[in-house]
This record gives structure tokens, C-alpha cells and sequence, in this order.
């Protein structure tokens, strides 16, 4: 099965939880929502494929891995597009979460998928592989957490300064570092520290990349509103370094990513492909910026 096909295949499973016998149906169909269609599920990619080149032996528990990492992402987007933080209408194509279920269930929606990864991690893991869980939850939360996790990112946009690749690191980088270290601790590798920065240099690549489209392109294309950065006043990479610079930043964070990819068995198809994904980060109207 293609690793999209399984992700969200888990995240399907996943979500079961929420049509259990007393659960309220309207927050079950504003986690679906939620989660359904998937953007480009980049992160819950790169759990599978670190986990793969790791030699995965518990494919189930690197579904789980994947499945947290994306609920977590999925939650994170639903939050960041209410109106007190970037009062964003669209998403994906669709209309925010809260602009169709209202705020209460958006707020809730976000919290319970929050906690619905922690529950797939401990359901799956204590019928796989029990001592997995404890690396696992320990990454994913320092991920979303303090003092370096998405929680602490979005917090610095209500700081009165903000350090923009400090801010990019937690509020991006944080959740691709988790997605690398998940798939290899979900694999089994019990030292997973060496897969923390090519997890935290894609992320933060992504961040200057979504810094561009959100300057270069159109919401039609994007699935979501544009112009947002100057609009609510947030630091973005185009603003902060030119379009010259940030294309330059992205590419060597890139060649960073790939370089710093431990030895494993699939080290070198894994840069292989962290190197060809990239090159669809930079909007098409700016390839011209990219240097060959
Ligand atoms: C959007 O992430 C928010 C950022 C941190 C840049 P994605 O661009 O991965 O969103 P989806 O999941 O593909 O919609
Ligand atoms: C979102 O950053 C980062 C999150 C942690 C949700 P942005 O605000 O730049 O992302 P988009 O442009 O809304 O997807
Ligand atoms: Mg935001
Ligand atoms: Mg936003």
C-alpha cells in the first residue's frame, strides 16, 4: 500500500473513537472535517519513510507514530485558523472548521484530536511493542508542548519581539523533528537523537516555503487565504530575507536535511527523496530564484 493510502487509513481508524456509543456527533464530524481531505500529509510521509529505512518491524505501531504526528497537525491548523489567531476562512479548499461548525466545536475539535493521538499511541502500542510507547509520547508531546513545541510558537506571536527563526523552529520545525524521530523510534532505533535535525531543517525549509507561497501565490491554488503574513503582521522569511534570500535559505536548510541523515539501512534512499520532495516546496513562479 502507498504511504498515503495507509496514513489515512489509520487516521479513518483513528477517528472511530468519535462515534462511539454517547459521543456527541457534531464534534465527531468536526474532527472529520478536521482531518478529511489531507493536505499533503508531509509529515506523517516522513514518519513512514524514516520508520522504513529503519527496517520497521511493527508496522502497525509506525502507523500510529504517523497517524499522532497528523492529528496533531490537523489540530494545530484548526486553532491557528480561528479568529483569534489568524481568522482564516479556508482551508484545504474548504471552509475553516469553524466557520462550519462555529468556535466551541472548533476549539474542542483541535483539543480532542490533541488527545485522540495520545490514545492511538497507548491502544497501539500496548498491543505491539508496550516499551515503545513511553519515547514515543515523549517525542510527540515535546513537539507540541513548552518550551520549544507548536504550543510555544504560536505563544510568541503574542510576544511584544519575536526572533523569526526561533519562532519558525518551534512553531514548524518542532513537528518535523517529531516525525523523523517517531518513525525511527517506532522502528525501534533506541537512540533517536541524531534523527532530530533533519526532522528540524525540513520543517523549518517548509515554514520558509509557506512564507513564499503565502507572498507568490493564490488562494485558488493554495486551498487557503494568502497575503495572511502581512495582513496579521507576522514575521515572514520573504519579508525578513527578500525572495532571493529565502529561496536560498530553503535550499541550503534542504541540503542540510539530506547531509545530516543518520546511517541506516535506506540512509541513501531517504536523501534521495527528501532532496526530489523538496523541490516542490518552491511556488512555480519563483523556480526561477532557485539556483540549479
Ligand atoms: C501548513 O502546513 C502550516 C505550516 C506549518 C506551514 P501544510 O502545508 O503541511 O498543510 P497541509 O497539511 O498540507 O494542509
Ligand atoms: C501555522 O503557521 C503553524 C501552525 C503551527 C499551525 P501559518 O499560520 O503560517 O500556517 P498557515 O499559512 O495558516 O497554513
Ligand atoms: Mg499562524
Ligand atoms: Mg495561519
Amino acid at each position: 500500500m502507498d504511504p498515503r493510502a495507509r496514513i489515512d487509513l489509520a487516521l479513518e481508524k483513528a477517528l472511530e473513537r468519535t462515534h462511539a456509543l454517547g459521543s456527541p456527533p457534531l464534534l465527531a464530524k468536526a474532527m472529520h472535517h478536521a482531518v478529511f481531505p489531507g493536505g499533503g500529509r508531509f509529515r506523517p510521509r516522513l514518519t513512514v519513510g524514516v520508520a522504513m529505512a529503519c527496517r520497521e518491524d511493527a508496522p502497525a505501531l509506525t502507523d500510529a507514530a504517523a497517524c499522532a504526528i497528523e492529528m496533531m497537525h490537523c489540530a494545530s491548523l484548526v486553532h491557528d485558523d480561528l479568529p483569534c489567531f489568524d481568522d482564516a476562512d479556508l482551508r484545504r479548499g474548504q471552509p475553516s472548521v469553524h466557520k462550519v461548525y462555529g468556535e466551541p466545536l472548533a476549539v474542542l475539535s483541535g483539543d480532542g484530536l490533541i488527545v485522540l493521538s495520545f490514545q492511538v499511541l497507548c491502544d497501539v502500542a500496548s498491543v505491539t511493542v508496550p516499551q515503545r510507547l513511553a519515547p514515543l509520547v515523549r517525542i510527540v508531546s515535546d513537539a507540541v508542548g513548552v518550551p520549544n513545541g507548536i504550543t510555544a510558537g504560536q505563544a510568541w506571536e503574542s510576544e511584544p519581539e519575536i526572533e523569526i527563526n526561533g519562532y519558525q523552529a518551534a512553531k514548524t520545525g518542532s513537528l518535523f523533528a517529531a516525525a523523523t524521530m517517531a518513525g525511527a523510534a517506532a522502528a525501534g532505533v533506541e537512540d533517536v537523537s541524531a534523527w532530530w535535525t533533519p526532522g528540524a531543517r525540513i520543517g523549518e525549509a517548509y515554514q520558509v516555503a509557506d512564507d513564499l507561497r503565502d507572498v507568490a501565490e493564490d488562494a485558488e491554488t493554495l486551498g487557503k487565504p494568502v497575503g495572511q503574513d502581512a495582513a496579521n503582521n507576522r514575521p515572514n522569511a520573504v519579508a525578513q530575507f527578500g525572495v532571493e534570500g529565502a529561496v536560498r535559505r530553503l535550499q541550503s536548510l534542504v541540503e542540510e536535511a539530506a547531509a545530516s541523515v543518520p546511517d541506516c539501512a535506506g540512509a541513501e534512499h531517504l536523501r534521495a527523496l527528501i532532496r526530489q520532495e523538496s523541490k516542490k516546496f518552491i511556488p512555480r513562479r519563483l523556480a526561477a530564484f532557485a539556483a540549479e
